[in-house]
C-alpha cells in the first residue's frame, strides 16, 4: 500500500479480526523471544531516584508505577498502574519538568523498572513547548508518551498499532488519575509535530510520539526547538522493523482532530481509596457471572461522561450490552437508550474472539467513532477505559480491556458504520 493512501479508516480495515482471519493467523509467539519491556538510557547519564514522600516524585512514579509481580511459565512479569494489551507495554514516558526548584529544568525518561527520572537533556533557553504549544513556555510539566511499537509487533503484528494507541490512552489515563490525586491541573494535546520530535529526540523509526499531556502555568514566552538532537537509544534488546505500521503511524500523525472548548471533569473521589485504586487496579481474568447493581452501573455511566480536559476531540459513541444488572433489561443500549432487547451474552462472547470475560461479565462495553484523527481517536477510547478500571474498581467492580474482537460482525450487532474501537468488560 503507498504511504500515502494509508490513512486511518485504511488502517483499521487492513487490521479487521475476522472469524477466519483468526483461525488463519492466531497469535502465536515464543516466549523466550520477546523483547525487551523497559527502556533504559547509558548508565553516564544523570539519575533521580523517585521517593514517594516527595509530591512531585510521587505525581511522575504514580503514572506508570510497577505494582504487581506475577511468575507464568518461570517468566516474570512486572504489571503496572497502567494496564496493556497482552501485558507487552510498549508504552515509554518522558518528562520534561521546567522551574521546580528542587529538580534541574530537563527533559527526563521515567525509567519505570528502578523508579527514577533519567536526566536525557537540559534545558536552556530551549524546550518541547516549541513543538507543542508555539509561543507559550510552561512552568510545570510536559509529559510525552511514545510507543516502542516492536513490543507489540511481535505479537500482534499489524494490528498492533491498534493496541499501541489504545495503550497510550491508558497511559495518558494514569497520568490524569496521578494529576486529580497530587492536585495537579492536567490538559491533553493531540495534534503537534510529532514528526519533528521523534528525530529530534533520537527515536529513528523504532519509537514514535503518540500524545501529550500538559500540567503547570502557561506563559506566554518563545521557547527554542531542541538545540542538540538526543542520541538515539533503543527501547528493547532487538528489533525488528515493520513498515506498514510505521507507514499508518506517519499517514495518521498527521490528520489534525476536532475542536471543543476546554472543559475540566470533576471528580469525587476520596483521596486515600482513589490512591488504592490507583495502586491496585488489575485486569479481571474470569467473571463469576454475578449482577452488579444498577447504582453502580449508573455511576460509572455517568463518570464515563464527563469531560475529558483536551481541545483537541474526536467523539466517542459508547454502546453498552446489559447483561447483568439489577432491575435493568438485558439488551443492547446506545448511551441510555435501549434499541435491541435480549440475553446477548453468547453473542458478545463469540463477537469478542470467543473469550468467556465478554460473556460472563455484567456490561460490555464498546466505544465506536467517526474520527478526522485515527490517533487522537484511539487514544480517548483508551483514555475513557482507563476512566472505567478506575472507576470500577474504586465501586468494588471488576474491569478488564478487550482489544481482539470480530471488527465487521460486531459493527453488524451494534447497528453501525462506524469503526468500532475499544470493548470493555464489567463485572463480579
Ligand atoms: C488495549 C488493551 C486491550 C486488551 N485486550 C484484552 C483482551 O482482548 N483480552 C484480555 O483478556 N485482556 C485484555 N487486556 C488486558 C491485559 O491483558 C492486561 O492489562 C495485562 O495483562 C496487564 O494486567 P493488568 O491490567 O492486571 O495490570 C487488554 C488491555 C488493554 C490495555
Amino acid at each position: 500500500m503507498p504511504q500515502s493512501d494509508v490513512f486511518g479508516k485504511a488502517y483499521h480495515n487492513a487490521t479487521k479480526h475476522s472469524y477466519l482471519s483468526v483461525q488463519v493467523e492466531p497469535n502465536y509467539v515464543d516466549a523466550s523471544t520477546q523483547p525487551s519491556a523497559f527502556k533504559v538510557y547509558p548508565k553516564f547519564y544523570r539519575r533521580v531516584k523517585l521517593n514517594l514522600n516527595n509530591p512531585i516524585h510521587s505525581f511522575i512514579w504514580l503514572t506508570s508505577a510497577v505494582t504487581f509481580e506475577k511468575v507464568y511459565n518461570s517468566d516474570s512479569y512486572k504489571l503496572r498502574v497502567n494496564p496493556s494489551a497482552g501485558a507487552l507495554y510498549p508504552t515509554e514516558i518522558y518528562v520534561q519538568i521546567r522551574g521546580m526548584s528542587e529538580i534541574v529544568d530537563g527533559i527526563y525518561h521515567l525509567e519505570v523498572e528502578n523508579n527514577c527520572l533519567t536526566l536525557i537533556y537540559e534545558l536552556i533557553d530551549d524546550g518541547l513547548e516549541s513543538y507543542i504549544i508555539p509561543g507559550k513556555s510552561i512552568n510545570g510539566f510536559i509529559f510525552l508518551v511514545s510507543s516502542v511499537y516492536y513490543r507489540s509487533s511481535w505479537k500482534y503484528k499489524q494490528r498492533s498499532l491498534r493496541y499501541c494507541l489504545l495503550d497510550s490512552g491508558h497511559h495518558l489515563g494514569a497520568v490524569a488519575a496521578s494529576a486529580y490525586l497530587h492536585e495537579r491541573n492536567i490538559q491533553l494535546i493531540f495534534d503537534f509535530d510529532k514528526l519533528t520530535l521523534n528525530t529530534d529526540l533520537g527515536f529513528e523509526n523504532k519509537e514514535f510520539i503518540t500524545g501529550c499531556a500538559i500540567s503547570g502555568e502557561l506563559q506566554e514566552k518563545q521557547v527554542r526547538k531542541l538545540r542538540l538532537k538526543v542520541p538515539f537509544v533503543c527501547g528493547t534488546d532487538y528489533f525488528e522493523a515493520n513498515q506498514f505500521i510505521e507507514d499508518s503511524y506517519q499517514a495518521t500523525a498527521v490528520q489534525p482532530s476536532r475542536q471543543q472548548k476546554l472543559k475540566q471533569p470533576k471528580f469525587n473521589f476520596e483521596q486515600d481509596k482513589f490512591y488504592q485504586t490507583i495502586w491496585n487496579r488489575r485486569s479481571i481474568r474470569c467473571f463469576r457471572k454475578e449482577l452488579i447493581s444498577q447504582e453502580h452501573y449508573l455511576y460509572v455511566l455517568q463518570l464515563l461522561q464527563q469531560p475529558i480536559p483536551t481541545k483537541q476531540y474526536e467523539e466517542i459513541e459508547l454502546y453498552s450490552v446489559v447483561h447483568r444488572v439489577e432491575g435493568m433489561i438485558s439488551g443492547l443500549y446506545k448511551g441510555v437508550n435501549l434499541i435491541k432487547t435480549g440475553n446477548f451474552c453468547e453473542q458478545t462472547g463469540y463477537l469478542c474472539v470467543n473469550q468467556a470475560l465478554a460473556r460472563d461479565c455484567a456490561v460490555v462495553f464498546f466505544f465506536v467513532s467517526e474520527y478526522t484523527s485515527y490517533q487522537t481517536a484511539m487514544q480517548l477510547a483508551g483514555f475513557l477505559g482507563q476512566r472505567i478500571y478506575l472507576v470500577s474498581n474504586y465501586i468494588g467492580i471488576q474491569c478488564s480491556g478487550i482489544g481482539a474482537f470480530y471488527d465487521d460482525e460486531t459493527q453488524q450487532f451494534l447497528q453501525t458504520t462506524k469503526d468500532v474501537l475499544y470493548a470493555m468488560a464489567i463485572g463480579i
